[in-house]
């Protein structure tokens, strides 16, 4: 399985990406205040139509979604799916300036993306987010070291907690994402019963990114858009 991830900068294309929205995800993007978040909802909003519009061969405003929360049962947050085609695995991140988006054309795909210069304080967060192991790993390595391996580990453990669709609610610090694939230190509900392939992605100086999949795919090829309108799959 060949798998390619397609990356769009809000600045380049929020323009074309708000004339693709519903009226519901219209009127959403209008309550945002700050704007970069508004423009990363825009343009995740409006790819994720691009990208079903290309897979079902219908227009992107005929792409229907759905949602659901594996914590809550709530179908307004949750893994993304459209609806046309539910067995179909995408997955959609975005932090900065950036939205990232893939599809599995077989099996689970889950995709992470983070600005390097995010505020929240990784290392300080890793007794909740790294295993034993990843915590002494990381508390062994020169300081100037640590914050792009959080950064490295917490891309893996969300693209993971992306394709499994439980979000933050997977326990970060019972499974490991040193190696290949994710690996369970113990029982961990919901584990997949398949092996989940990790790839570092190159995605942009300043961002690190990670993918998540099962299986394992052959080749991986990032592709920048410069314009929605040219997403091909
Ligand atoms: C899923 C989650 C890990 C995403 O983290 P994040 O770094 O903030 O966001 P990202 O930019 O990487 O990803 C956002 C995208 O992930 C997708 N997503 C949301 N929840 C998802 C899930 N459980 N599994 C897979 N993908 C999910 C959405 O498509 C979303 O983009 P969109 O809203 O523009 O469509 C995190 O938001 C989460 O777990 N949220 C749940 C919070 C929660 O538990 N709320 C209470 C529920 S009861």
């Amino acid at each position: 399985m060949d798998l390619r991830v397609w990356v769009v900068a809000t600045e380049t294309s929020v323009t074309e990406a708000a004339s693709l929205l519903s009226d519901d995800e219209t009127a959403r993007a209008a309550r945002f205040t700050a704007e970069g978040a508004r423009d990363l909802f825009v343009v995740s909003r409006a790819v994720q139509r691009m990208l079903g519009s290309a897979l079902l061969g219908i227009a992107p405003g005929e792409v229907t979604f759905g949602r659901n929360c594996l914590r809550c049962g709530d179908r307004d947050h949750g893994k993304p799916r459209f609806l046309a085609r539910q067995s179909l695995e995408y997955s959609v991140s975005h932090s900065g300036a950036l939205v990232l988006v893939g599809y599995a054309p077989t099996g689970r795909i889950g995709l992470d993306i983070e600005a390097d210069d995010r505020r929240t304080d990784l290392t300080a967060m890793l007794p909740r987010i790294a295993s034993p192991a990843e915590g002494r790993r990381i508390g062994q390595l020169p300081p100037k070291e640590r914050r792009s391996a959080c950064l490295r580990l917490w891309t893996r453990k969300e693209a993971v907690a992306k394709l499994t669709g439980h979000g933050l609610a997977l326990p970060f610090i019972k499974f490991s994402v040193d190696g290949q694939t994710a690996s369970a230190d113990g029982p961990v509900a919901d584990w997949p019963d398949e092996p989940v392939w990790l790839r570092d992605l190159p995605v942009q100086a300043g961002y690190t990114a990670a993918l998540a999949t099962s299986p394992a795919p052959a080749e991986v090829t990032v592709e920048r858009l410069t314009s929605l309108a040219a997403l091909r799959v």
